[in-house]
């Protein structure tokens, strides 16, 4: 079954079951946007909300933070990110479409392979250049390109002064530099010692040039990032690193409930890796597109907190209570997109189930926006209607509910299948008579006549162990 998906089927689903809507479609959309609907505005909480509870509410070493989209602009300079946030463009000779080099050359290399493994990821800008020329590679519309440079993927915005003039901010390109910057105010004011981390969930923006991945790649995106402190002297960091990367593995198959077949670790090569990383892995899931990155894992050394500590004149050490060392810690840092995760929840619970004429999003109970649908068999029925509300009016407090009394019961099986909904409730004359209802579940399609008093203790007994 997981074959047949392919990004056009997810993408159709999405936009026709309200998940995902292109953005601003009136004025013809903007590339590279995208806006999430009723169902996947849900979906996005759920999978946010998971991540919280399991990386930070249940742990004791773990604190979260909300910082500013918009930072002091020297923080990026600090940071690295105006000079090095780079991505390598190329323009279209006829059309000035600008598309990424890196990219160009991998679309032609999956359709011309080499017999040397050429691997992208692992060309500098020179290389992908001389390969460009070499293979004599086109844009997508077929015309002669320019050589590829470095482009900076900040977003540049501007606040006004008093007198009139303009400075320069930028939108986040990353969530981290906000736990950077507040790491000595945070140190001050909770009782933490080391090792522990501070995770963070927010926009951030990029100037991505981008074709046709979806909500892969996009220039507002949502990240959740750690930033794992720990005292290189006690901690080993290769340690730490692969329990990290345990938990990480873990967190995906077991809470968004991921075919670990679908997932694979890469490690990243010494051109590829970030300015300030020394080592790094990405966690890969195999999109309908190929394996690619959904949650790098990176060992940033005390490479921010030092470039803070020089560009702001600041101390941000830490003082260890017992010895009364002073140091700059080191970092960990799982960072991941909570878009790529939808869209990995999204193709990996995708089944088209030909026997049965349907298909089904088999979600995990806890990602599903609606826990459960109510209906009434008959609209017209006002007897079955009251009933059915109150049956819905009792659940909905507790778990996520939804109604629906259009059509058939067969059609709401069929669109509550397609939204993953795991629990559809009929409220029917025998119920009038007995005070039970039907309860159907949505994998197995087997149906169950339970009463109304052990309703909603039999829903949240399946859920959980689903
Ligand atoms: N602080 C480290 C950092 O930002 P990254 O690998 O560039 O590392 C972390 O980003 C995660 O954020 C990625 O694994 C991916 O899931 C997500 N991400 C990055 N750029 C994205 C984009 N343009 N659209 C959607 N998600 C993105």
């Amino acid at each position: 079954m997981r074959a047949n998906v392919t990004l056009e089927k997810i993408t159709a689903l999405a936009k026709r079951r309200g998940f995902i809507y292109p953005t601003s479609e009136i004025y013809g959309g903007l590339g590279s946007s995208y806006d999430y609907g009723p169902l996947g505005s849900e979906l996005l909480r759920n999978i946010r909300d998971l991540w919280w509870r399991e990386l930070i509410h249940k742990r004791t070493d773990m604190i979260g933070l909300d910082s500013q989209i918009l930072l002091h602009p020297q923080t990026w300079v600090a940071s690295g990110h105006v000079d090095e946030f780079n991505d390598p463009l190329v323009e279209d000779k006829v059309t000035h479409r600008r598309y990424r080099a890196d990219f160009l050359l991998e679309d032609w290399l999956k359709k011309h392979p080499q017999p040397e493994q050429l691997s992208v990821e692992e060309l500098d800008i020179d290389r992908i250049g001389e390969l460009l020329v070499k293979f004599d590679i086109k844009s997508p519309e077929g015309n002669p390109i320019t050589e590829p440079k470095k482009f900076n993927i900040m977003f540049e915005t501007a606040i006004g002064t008093v007198t009139g003039e303009k400075n320069t901010l930028y939108l986040r390109g990353e969530t981290a530099q906000g736990i950077f910057t507040n790491f000595k105010q945070v140190l001050d004011s909770t009782r933490l010692q080391l090792p522990f981390g501070i995770g963070q969930i927010g926009k951030s923006f990029r100037n991505e040039i981008t074709t046709g991945q979806f909500i892969f790649r996009t220039l507002e995106f949502e990240q959740a990032e750690i930033e794992y402190f720990f005292d290189p002297e006690k901690t080993d960091w290769r340690t730490l690193f692969n329990n990290w990367q345990q938990t990480m593995w873990d967190f995906v198959v077991d809470h968004l409930g991921i075919s670990h077949e679908n997932l694979r670790w890469r490690r990243h090569t010494d051109k590829e890796r970030s300015h300030y990383s020394q080592e790094t892995y990405d966690l890969d899931y195999i999109f309908p597109f190929g394996f690619k990155e959904l949650w790098g894992i990176a060992y940033r050394t005390d490479y921010d907190l030092k470039r803070h500590i020089q560009f702001s004149g600041r101390s941000l050490e830490y003082t260890d209570p017992r010895t009364g060392r002073n140091f700059i810690p080191h970092v960990i840092e799982p960072a991941a997109g909570i878009n790529r995760f939808l869209l990995m929840v999204l193709c990996d619970a995708y089944r088209e189930d030909s026997e049965n004429q349907r298909t089904v999003l088999s979600l995990k109970p806890t990602l599903a926006p609606y826990k459960v649908a109510v209906f009434p068999l008959l609209k017209n029925r006002l007897e079955l209607v009251e009933k059915a509300h109150s049956v819905f009016d009792a659940l909905a407090g507790v778990l996520p509910s939804t109604w629906d009394e259009r059509g058939n019961i067969g059609k709401r099986y069929y669109y509550q299948d397609e939204i993953g909904t795991p629990f559809c409730v009929t409220i029917d004359f025998q119920t009038l008579d007995d005070d039970s209802v039907t309860v159907r579940e949505r994998d197995s399609m087997q149906q169950v006549r339970i009463g109304i008093g052990q309703l909603l203790s039999y829903l949240q007994q399946h859920l959980a162990n689903g």
